[in-house]
């Protein structure tokens, strides 16, 4: 099989998806259900059917782009990403395993291979979560993580619900028919950025991915007593802000004491209300992100933060609510589609270094309904979540055709 790769597409698509942003470029803001992601997906849309895909949408908006196999019965092969961008981020991160993957199967079509299996485009939902507040939603709820009446129950930051703007986007399928069951797919192998410097230090194109970070967030809503910034003395302050001031340092405490290198723990979100500079902040939201690549000192330092809220809350006279909005476990990549990422290396003449990811993924979940692999790519000075984010043309080529190599590997078991 002849495959060639058509990088100037890969870009096009890039350039064009990356188009679709509420903020201004370099950076890249693309929200769930916002209309930057409404063009974004139309656009994909319209690729798909070009390129003579079946196209499904679920209730939550996955979208599942469908290439039929010779067997058209067979559990399919499938491989994607995400497009949604967190605020004033880069234009790689998740889309280069969309339109990767499409590119893949356009490139496999073109050099005439027939895939015993149906190959999948997987667009997920949501795997950021800037909206909702719980990364990997459409992925979480394709494998059952999360139930219908937990999606009914999320808001975004401005109360609306799951619901409200699904159905705003034109998502209004029943959300009890999101979920897959096992053995839905044969596999499934994502392609994405590394976000991370190995692959660039080492000089290595490929990483194969062998294991997924355990992620964990946390919610917390502190009340204190608003006032006057002018009128009221500093003496029996309750100020919510100076509360959440020392969470945050006990969020970097914690993940400096776990006893694991590994832990990471960031807080990402301080929303103050009533955010006046002349007023006491009556009110602050933190959300919290935990992470390790083993759960267990993850979870300490989870247990750490919470202890922290309830000494510092109770110190300075304030209230504190504390959510814990996910505590996923690691996942593991299964050995056989390892293996056949390793074949397409071999095929493409490509080394390979196998790796563990820090950063979560739709794969996290998918790898608890399917076989799953990921295809790991350099990206420059490993920047993610940042508008420099950047992945060199020759890079994505490299990842795509090793993922086309896969996708018919496994197509055809
Ligand atoms: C994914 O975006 C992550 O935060 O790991
Ligand atoms: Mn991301
Ligand atoms: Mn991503």
């Amino acid at each position: 099989m002849q495959l060639t790769i058509d990088t100037g597409a890969i870009l096009a698509d890039l350039d064009a998806i990356a188009a679709c942003s509420s903020s201004p470029a370099p950076g890249v803001t693309r929200v769930v259900y916002s209309e930057a992601d409404q063009s974004a997906r139309a656009y994909l849309r319209a690729r798909c059917a070009e390129a003579g895909l079946e196209l499904r949408e679920d209730g939550l908006g996955n979208l599942f782009a469908r290439w039929p196999g010779a067997d058209a019965g067979a559990p399919a092969v499938a491989s994607g990403s995400h497009i949604d961008a967190i605020p004033d981020s880069g234009r790689f991160d998740g889309t280069v395993g969309v339109v990767g993957a499409l590119e893949a199967i356009r490139a496999l079509r073109r050099a005439g291979f027939q895939p015993r299996r149906p190959i999948e485009l997987l667009l997920f939902t949501s795997e950021e979560p800037t909206r909702f507040g719980v990364g990997c939603l459409g992925s979480r709820a394709l494998a059952g993580a999360l139930s219908p009446d937990q999606l009914r129950a999320l808001r975004d930051p401005d109360g609306g619900t799951l619901d409200e703007l699904r159905g705003a986007a034109g998502f209004t399928g029943p959300l009890d028919q999101v979920r897959l069951s096992i053995g839905h797919y044969a596999a499934f192998v994502e392609l994405h950025i590394e976000q991370g410097p190995i692959l660039e230090n080492e000089g290595v194109p490929i990483g194969a991915v062998r294991a997924i970070a355990a992620p964990a967030a946390l919610r917390a809503h502190i009340r204190g007593e608003g006032g006057h910034a002018g009128a009221v003395l500093m003496l029996g302050r309750r100020d919510a802000l100076l509360a959440g001031a020392e969470i945050s340092l006990c969020v970097e405490r914690a993940a400096l004491d776990s006893g694991s290198s590994d832990t990471v723990a960031t807080t990402g979100v301080f929303r103050v209300e009533p955010g006046a500079v002349n007023a006491i902040p009556s009110a602050v939201t933190l959300e919290i992100d935990v992470r390790d690549v083993a759960p267990e000192p993850r979870d300490r330092a989870l247990e750490a933060i919470r202890g922290a809220i309830v000494e510092v809350c109770g110190r300075r006279r304030v209230q504190a609510d504390v959510e814990l909005i996910n505590a996923d476990p690691p996942a593991t990549c299964d050995p056989g589609v390892i293996e056949a990422i390793l074949a397409g290396c071999g095929a493409a003449g490509l080394h390979h270094q196998v790796m563990v990811s820090r950063a979560y993924h739709d794969s996290l979940f998918m790898a608890r309904i399917c076989p799953t692999g990921m295809i790991f790519i350099p990206c420059r000075g490993g920047v993610s979540h940042r508008p420099d984010e950047y992945a060199a043309p020759e890079a994505i080529e490299r990842g795509v055709q090793v993922l086309a190599e896969t996708l018919a590997r496994l197509s055809m078991s």
